[in-house]
């Protein structure tokens, strides 16, 4: 608990090994598609680095694929070479520099994967998918838990504090762990201890091959939502089993992909699905992240001060407003721009291969190339209309330093 007298539970730091996070807010993996861009590191660098100087304690990158098969489309994120560190350092510099940690997420799109090279644990398509993934043989299995450790190692040596490995939303480790998708008779398959083996062989894999500063963050599947997915007792020993193989922290996430289920839309409460976080943090005793639809401040304190989890995961009210923690802190709650959860900027461009932006928020995704920087000579501006364009270009004139008045007909 900090003396903030706002939101004391939400701006605590919290100790984690060598490492301090500054507060409770981690900003969640979001791929942007901003590193697709030209000049795409820089990109990613500024997009970060600006949630990093708005307070986040930590920042989780979107996906990356630990090898080809992983890829969640042609050309998607991946590391998994040297020659890649360079462009991530640039990004895990400009946010040390502006005071936050940042983890780089490891994500295996197994069936998931847009691309003819989608493998998964047997050859079930999915049904949001038009492909069928090829079955992994077992020594493809072995290797792709050494891919996952050569990803780690990688993103250490580009300066991140930690990897977060993806074992949520219905990827390839969410394939394993669930009969629905896992129809192996070898070792990796079959019984639910042998379901497990895959995410508990990386998790090992990993502690083993980095250095025990270096923070291994878990995202598990707390609520499948899908017939056949794991059920509640099956989650909760595998996220002991988690903590056991090596994990600092567990973050949660809700649903898979192919859910009939609403997770994350304007329809679904704010921190509807924070109790399924809490059934894990009452069976473990690492740090546990809530997630999902906690887009204000309140929800935060409230998810936290009723003990759902130790820390919060937003992504998308990240997106809507970088200056969320720091707003929040200074009292002026009533300025943060709240994401509206309506997708449209955000996932909808994901989705027609565009990068990411926001709704309320359209500098979201452009912080390199729309700078707002002091006018060298300030006016007098009369802005006309006080609509929501008014209204911006009156707002954005101002913090140039412009002297403005804004005209609206109406009272
Ligand atoms: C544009 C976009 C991209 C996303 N990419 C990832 C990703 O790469 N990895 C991941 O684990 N989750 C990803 N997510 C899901 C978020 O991490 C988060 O779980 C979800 O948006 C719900 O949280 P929110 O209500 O705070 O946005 C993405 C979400 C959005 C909106
Ligand atoms: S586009 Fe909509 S859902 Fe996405 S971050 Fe912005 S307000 Fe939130």
């Amino acid at each position: 608990m900090t003396n903030n007298p706002h939101f004391p539970l939400m701006l605590a730091p919290l100790k984690l090994k060598h490492n301090e996070l500054k507060n409770r807010i981690i900003m969640g993996a979001m791929h942007t598609r901003l590193e697709a861009l030209p000049n795409g590191a820089q990109r990613l660098a500024d997009f970060y680095a600006e949630r990093a100087r708005g307070g986040v304690g930590l920042i989780i990158t979107g996906g990356y694929a630990p090898n080809k098969a992983g890829h969640l489309e042609m050309n998607g994120p991946i590391l998994h070479e040297h020659a890649q560190i360079d462009d991530h350092q640039i990004v895990t510099k400009a946010v040390h520099e502006a005071g936050s940690k940042i983890f780089l997420q490891i994500l295996h799109a197994g069936r998931y994967g847009a691309t003819l090279k989608t493998v998964a644990p047997s050859a079930i398509r999915a049904p949001i998918s038009p492909l069928t993934p090829k079955a992994l043989e077992p020594a493809q299995v072995e290797q792709t838990i050494k891919d996952f450790s050569t990803c780690a190692q990688l993103a250490h040596k580009a300066g991140y504090d930690g990897v977060e490995i993806m074992g949520s939303e219905g990827y390839l480790i969410n394939q394993f762990t669930a009969a629905r998708t896992n129809q192996r008779d070898d070792k990796w398959g079959g019984s639910v201890d042998n379901r497990h083996r895959f995410p508990l062989e990386i998790v090992r894999t990993i502690r083993a091959d980095t250095p025990d500063e270096f923070i291994i963050m878990y995202r598990i599947s707390s609520l499948e939502l899908v017939e056949d997915g794991a059920t509640g007792t099956q989650i909760i020993s595998l996220a002991k089993e988690i903590e056991q193989a090596g994990a600092d922290i567990l973050s949660t996430g809700i649903g898979w992909h192919e859910a009939r289920i609403p997770t994350i839309v304007y329809m679904v409460p704010r921190g509807t699905w924070s109790f399924a976080a809490r059934r894990i943090k009452e069976a473990v005793n690492i740090p546990v992240v809530v997630s999902n639809r906690l887009n204000t401040p309140e929800t935060v304190e409230e998810v936290l001060r009723d003990g759902h989890g130790d820390l919060a995961y937003l992504a998308r009210p990240l997106l809507a407003d970088p200056d969320f923690v720091n707003k929040a802190a200074a009292g002026e709650r009533d300025q943060i721009n709240i994401c509206i959860a309506c997708n449209q900027a955000c996932l909808d461009y994901i989705f027609k291969a565009k990068a990411a932006t926001c709704l309320v928020n359209p500098r979201a995704g452009h912080e390199t190339d729309l700078q707002i920087i002091p006018a060298d000579k300030p006016k007098r501006i009369a802005v006309i209309g006080g609509g929501a364009a008014g209204m911006a270009a009156a707002s954005i004139a101002g913090a140039r330093g412009h002297s403005v008045t804004l005209f609206e007909e109406n009272e």
